[in-house]
């Protein structure tokens, strides 16, 4: 793969970690977004993240996201970004019931996007799935830490792995996924430390998030990136934008020419 554009391919993606290049994943919602983000080449995975529920639909929890709104969300950044590596997340209650519905969503999943992988969350109960759909050619994205669909379980949005027992299960986990042939790990609110050590047990690479910096790449949610959600500011997230601003100022001066008659003017308007 040449060293100056994105992977477009799973095991280009995989291979990055053998090239010691860091990759940087974004979520991604809708095609005018995806469209932006990979117009630089600067990007290397779209994922189509169940945060969606959260960011788009407005929700408390990832919880109630659907298989056919993933699959609306992902065929539209498919078709913003044509090139592009997108993974897509597989909701809650896709892929837990059994390994027949795992194979099922997920393989609708590519079928109807376009997209190249899917996301799941869990370890070792997830580990006989993983290696089904695998094996059905299906690649698969592992999901360890903090993992939102269990966010009841776990009491909250919190920080993954910092007793020992904890940290051993987890670094297990992760060897479990990359055996059963993951071949990508997200980490989330995982402590630098452990997430560097798992990294480095590895062959496939693991991307972070809130896990430090000795992952093999990043994601972060791009609404939070943007600053779109200024209220939002979790220890791990650096802002490379402060949008709402902006956005609100545009809104705000659009308002203003309405009201006063100056938008729109007689060169908006038709012979
Ligand atoms: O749903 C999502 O956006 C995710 C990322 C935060 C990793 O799973």
């Amino acid at each position: 793969m040449p060293a100056d554009r994105p992977p477009r391919t799973i095991p280009e993606l995989v291979a990055l970690k053998r090239a010691g290049r860091r990759i940087v994943m974004l979520t991604c919602y809708d095609a005018t977004f995806a469209r932006l983000l990979v117009a630089d080449g600067a990007v290397d995975v779209l994922l189509v993240g169940d945060s969606l529920h959260q960011v788009v639909a407005g929700r408390e929890t990832t919880l109630g996201a659907t298989l056919d709104q993933m699959i609306y969300h992902a065929g539209a950044v498919r078709r913003g970004a044509p090139d592009a590596l997108v993974v897509v997340d597989l909701p809650f209650l896709t892929y837990q019931v059994s390994v027949e519905e795992a194979i099922r969503n997920a393989g609708r999943v590519l079928a109807e996007t376009g997209a190249q992988a899917v996301k799941l969350e869990g370890g070792a109960p997830m580990v006989a799935t993983v290696r089904a759909l695998v094996q059905r050619g299906i690649p698969v994205v592992g999901h360890l830490g903090l993992t939102p669909q269990s966010v009841h379980a776990m009491g909250g949005y919190r920080v993954q792995g910092r007793e020992t027992h904890a940290a051993e299960r987890l670094a297990a986990e992760a060897q479990m996924l990359e055996d059963a042939g993951a071949c990508a790990l997200v980490l989330e609110l995982v402590p630098s430390a452990l997430a560097a050590r798992v990294t480095a047990d590895l062959a496939i690479p693991t991307i972070g998030i809130g896990a430090g910096a000795g992952c093999d790449g990043q994601v972060l949610v791009m609404h939070d990136m943007l600053g779109l959600v200024p209220d939002f500011s979790p220890k791990f997230l650096r802002r490379f934008a402060e949008l709402a601003a902006p956005v609100r100022a545009a809104v705000r001066e659009y308002a203003a020419a309405v009201r006063d008659g100056s938008y729109p003017a007689a060169e908006h308007g038709f012979e």
